[in-house]
């Protein structure tokens, strides 16, 4: 497993969850959210993993506050860096025509879901590239696949991000904010895989978070997953990357999306 782990947008849903999972397999997490007194269930995990989980307050639309956070972290060596952070947008609710497509709203979706992912690339790059300690401890357990990768980085994307996979339209902003972010993971990939850093894309699946709740009653109760579900997927899938994974988009279940 991983010795030390970054979680931006950890307050709830599927970072809140991926910080309950690292911190349950002795990972020392780095969790960001935007308003660290409002996250009641981050800061209940504080209590019950005191110094294994420190949490810092950023909001990823604002580059200082990335960088501060950089300031903060240090030359500190982070295994993993998970950008969970997303908004479908800023009303809650996807655009279904062009009629309801505005500049605003666009643009604060693509800060949230691609800028802040990269933001967060550009500040956090060296801590992921640096070296592994000597004793090894950094380094995923026992015949791990992951053991010549220096670090992981990984984007929460989505699958309505894919241009392939798009057949239904609608969602203007949500849908753009994920395909840039795919290829940013793509143009990462290539710029941080030099220093043996792994990038990828995942979809997590449907899942019964508050970014989905309105969704979900049209979907089928058997392929809506819970945040432990999709989280137990997901870190199977980042445990068990190697380089020639580098650059990919995959699913929950491990299948690669086409861009
Ligand atoms: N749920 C799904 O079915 C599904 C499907 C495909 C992809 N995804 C992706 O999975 C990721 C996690 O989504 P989720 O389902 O866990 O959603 P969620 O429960 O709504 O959580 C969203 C998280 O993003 C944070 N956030 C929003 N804007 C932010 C900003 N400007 N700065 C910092 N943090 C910000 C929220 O923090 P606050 O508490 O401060 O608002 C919250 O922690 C997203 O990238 C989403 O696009 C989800």
């Amino acid at each position: 497993m991983f010795r030390n782990a970054l979680i931006q947008g950890a307050s709830r849903g599927i970072g809140l969850q991926m910080c309950r999972y690292l911190l349950s397999r002795h990972t020392n997490v780095i969790a960001t959210c935007r308003d660290p007194a409002k996250a009641l269930d981050l800061t209940r995990l504080q209590h019950e993993h005191g110094d294994m989980l420190t949490v810092f307050r950023v909001d990823v639309q604002d580059e200082a506050q990335i960088k501060e956070l950089s300031a903060q972290v240090g030359d500190k060596k982070l295994d993993l860096l998970i950008n969970c952070a997303g908004i479908l947008h800023p009303s809650g609710k996807g655009e279904t025509s062009l009629r309801e497509v505005n500049s605003q709203d666009m643009s604060a979706t693509i800060a949230t879901n691609t800028f802040g992912p990269l933001l967060m690339a550009k500040y956090f790059n060296s801590n992921l590239a640096k070296k592994k300690s000597e004793n090894g401890t950094a380094k995923a357990g026992k015949g791990s696949k992951n053991r010549e990768a220096a670090g992981v980085l990984v984007n929460m994307s989505a699958r309505v991000g894919s241009i392939s996979d798009n057949g239904l339209g609608g969602w203007y902003s949500y849908r753009m904010s994920k395909a840039a972010l795919n290829m940013a993971t793509k143009n990462l990939s290539i710029e941080l895989g030099r220093k043996q850093v792994i990038c990828v894309s995942l979809h997590p699946g449907t899942v019964n978070t508050d970014l989905s709740s309105r969704y979900l009653k049209n979907v089928d109760p058997a392929k809506v997953f819970t945040p432990a579900f999709s989280v137990d997927c997901l870190m199977n899938i980042i445990s068990g990357l190697e380089l020639k994974d580098n650059g990919k988009f995959f699913a929950w279940d491990g299948k690669e999306i086409p861009w």
